[in-house]
């Protein structure tokens, strides 16, 4: 994007906020690359970890990675392992490493074929009696996400991983799904038994 774009942006208000306008900083991925070789411990060095409970970040949208990184590093999502790794880095350090990240392939796993039928059902039709819409509205039928509109690329990402966020969203752990709550809304009609199942279809969705 370049600086006309940006300042158009700024003017109109779209871009009001100081994390809006970090978010129009243009990310270079060779310097990102660059920037991770502390992160390669736990996401893996071309972001697909190997461990379940650290998140693959490959291919994952640059939107949203930019979100986290920044909302990690103000600790308004708190990630223990994480702690002090971002201080150091700005605005623009943040935008590369993001824009690294959503340019590498993502690896993918596979479901556990007794949860599937269960895991699918949910992903793709939500629960009606529950008033629980869909998760591909949001998250597309094949968990590619959408990563203009910031809505997370799901599909391969590690299911202990998934299942930790959904019970934290449900549990009030992690709450920077935004004022609409969204996430937080939907993880509260989510059982044990649901959550364990959408998590292990994820795991093998692409
Ligand atoms: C010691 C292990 C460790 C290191 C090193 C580490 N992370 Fe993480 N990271 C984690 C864990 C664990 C989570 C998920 C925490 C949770 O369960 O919410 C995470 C989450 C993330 C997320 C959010 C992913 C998502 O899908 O929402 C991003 C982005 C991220 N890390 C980027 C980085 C970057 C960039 C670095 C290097 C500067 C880094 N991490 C270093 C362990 C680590
Ligand atoms: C109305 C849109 C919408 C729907 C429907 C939706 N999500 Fe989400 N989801 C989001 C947004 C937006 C985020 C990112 C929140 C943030 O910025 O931290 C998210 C985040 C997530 C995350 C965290 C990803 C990560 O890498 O940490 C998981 C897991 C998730 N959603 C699973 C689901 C599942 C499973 C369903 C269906 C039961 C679902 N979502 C339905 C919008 C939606």
């Amino acid at each position: 994007m370049n600086k006309l774009l940006v300042s158009l942006l700024l003017t109109l208000g779209v871009a009001g906020t100081a994390q809006a306008a970090a978010t129009a900083l243009v990310g270079d991925a060779a310097a990102g690359q660059a920037k991770t070789a502390v992160c390669g411990a736990c996401h893996g060095p071309d972001g697909n970890s190997m461990a379940p409970n650290f998140p693959k970040l490959a291919g994952q949208g640059d939107r949203y990675l930019l979100k986290q990184l920044h909302e990690i590093k103000d600790g308004k999502r708190q990630v223990l392992e994480m702690t002090g790794l971002l201080t150091n880095l700005n605005d623009q350090d943040l935008a590369d490493i993001a824009a690294y990240y959503s340019s590498q392939k993502n690896s993918v796993g596979a479901a556990d074929p007794a949860l599937v039928a269960r895991g699918e059902a949910l992903f793709r039709g939500g629960d009606l009696q529950k008033g629980m819409p869909a998760c591909t509205g949001c998250h597309s039928p094949d968990g590619q996400g959408n990563a203009a509109a910031g809505f997370p690329h799901l599909g391969g990402q590690h299911a202990s991983y998934i299942e930790k966020q959904l019970t934290d969203f449900r549990e009030g752990e992690r709450t920077n799904d935004g004022d609409s709550m969204i996430m937080r809304g939907i993880a509260a009609k989510l059982s044990n038994k649901d959550i364990k199942a959408l998590a292990s279809y994820i795991q093998g969705l692409h």
